[in-house]
């Protein structure tokens, strides 16, 4: 079975909406940040802090290599990862890519009170506007879309959207 890969601007809800398919399909959630979290040793602050945000890039660049040799998986991205377009068309050859797409104002609400995010460390408010408006076209490009944006944020109906796709 193919693998369903959940792509997004952070707090676009990925985790949440994969584990609400995980615990409807039976299928097992492989949350990209945790792995890379659990492998290092440290948070993803720690690791942009000590080695940098390319070498981030690099660790989620390969396990997307190894992540798209799975199947049957639900795989929930960091919200970085359309930003090598690699990473998508090798996600494509074995899963089901669904882009969650979110509004400045509802990622804002939702990340508020969180500092495990280090692109968003400062100004969060200026920080995502300026982030979501550059990547963008990168989500849309995306052939599979669900709008997860307003207060409240409607997971299951958009773990129900993705399951029907
Ligand atoms: C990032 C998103 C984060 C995490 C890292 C970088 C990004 O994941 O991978 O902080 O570049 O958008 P979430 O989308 O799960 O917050």
């Amino acid at each position: 079975m193919k693998n369903i890969v959940l792509v997004g601007f952070m707090g676009s809800g990925k985790t949440w909406v994969g584990k609400l398919i995980a615990e409807r399909t039976g299928m097992p959630l492989l949350d990209m940040d945790s792995i890379i979290v659990e492998r290092a040793g440290k948070s993803i602050n720690e690791i942009f802090a000590d080695e940098g945000e390319a070498h981030f890039r690099k660790l989620e660049r390969e396990l997307v290599q190894e992540l798209a040799q799975t199947e049957g998986n639900i795989i929930s991205t960091g919200g970085g990862i359309v930003l090598n377009p690699d990473n998508i068309a090798d996600f494509e050859k074995t899963g089901l890519v669904v882009c969650l797409l979110v509004d400045a104002e509802s990622v804002l609400d939702r990340v508020r009170n969180d500092d495990t995010r280090p692109l968003l460390a400062g100004d969060k408010e200026k920080a995502i506007v300026e982030l979501l408006e550059s990547r963008k076209p990168l989500y849309e490009a995306v052939t599979h879309k669900i709008n997860t944006s307003g207060r409240p944020f409607p997971p299951v109906q958009t773990a129900e959207e993705v399951i029907a796709l």
